[in-house]
């Protein structure tokens, strides 16, 4: 699936730490799992950055942030670079986005589509943590 939407090269990640390749990185988007961002480091060439979305977290106290705020506290000593990243709901990238579909640039990855009754059933499917692509409620 993941090469079908452009990938060039894929890891599984159950196979394979991909912070314990040997291979570095000009830019790490960190979209899901739970690497540490000293893992993440790892695997960043010496001017490389890490852009960490969010993920899964062992933090006990404050969990997935507890990984930004780590990442906050160890990037101004080392000389890689730390980007965050936040998405925020806008009208304009919407419509860039339906622009993007309509004209066949992008082709969005529909896992799962629920009724409005089945909400609860399409939300602990997301909970697993493996919804691959969005899952959709049709109203
Ligand atoms: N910064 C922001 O503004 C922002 C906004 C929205 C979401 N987020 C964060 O972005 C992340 C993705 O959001 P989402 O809604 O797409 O979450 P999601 O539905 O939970 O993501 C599921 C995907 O993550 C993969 N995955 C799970 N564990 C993984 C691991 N250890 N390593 C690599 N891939 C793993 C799953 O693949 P497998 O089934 O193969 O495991 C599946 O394809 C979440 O952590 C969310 O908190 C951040």
């Amino acid at each position: 699936m993941v090469r079908s939407i452009g990938a060039d090269h894929v890891i599984d990640y159950t196979r394979e730490d991909p912070t314990r390749s040997g291979q570095r990185y000009d830019l790490l988007f960190q979209l899901a799992g739970t690497r540490s961002p000293w893992d993440c480091r790892r695997a960043l060439t010496p001017r490389g950055m890490l852009i960490p979305s969010s993920g899964e977290s062992d933090g006990r106290w404050i969990g997935p942030l507890d990984r930004l705020v780590k990442a906050m506290v160890l990037f101004p000593l080392v000389s890689q670079r730390l980007a965050l990243f936040e998405a925020k709901q806008s009208g304009d990238d919407l419509r860039l986005l339906q622009e993007l579909i309509e004209a066949g640039k992008i082709a969005p990855v529909i896992d799962r589509t629920y009724q409005l009754s089945e909400t609860p059933e399409a939300v602990r499917y997301l909970e697993t943590g493996h919804a691959r692509g969005k899952v959709v409620i049709t109203v």
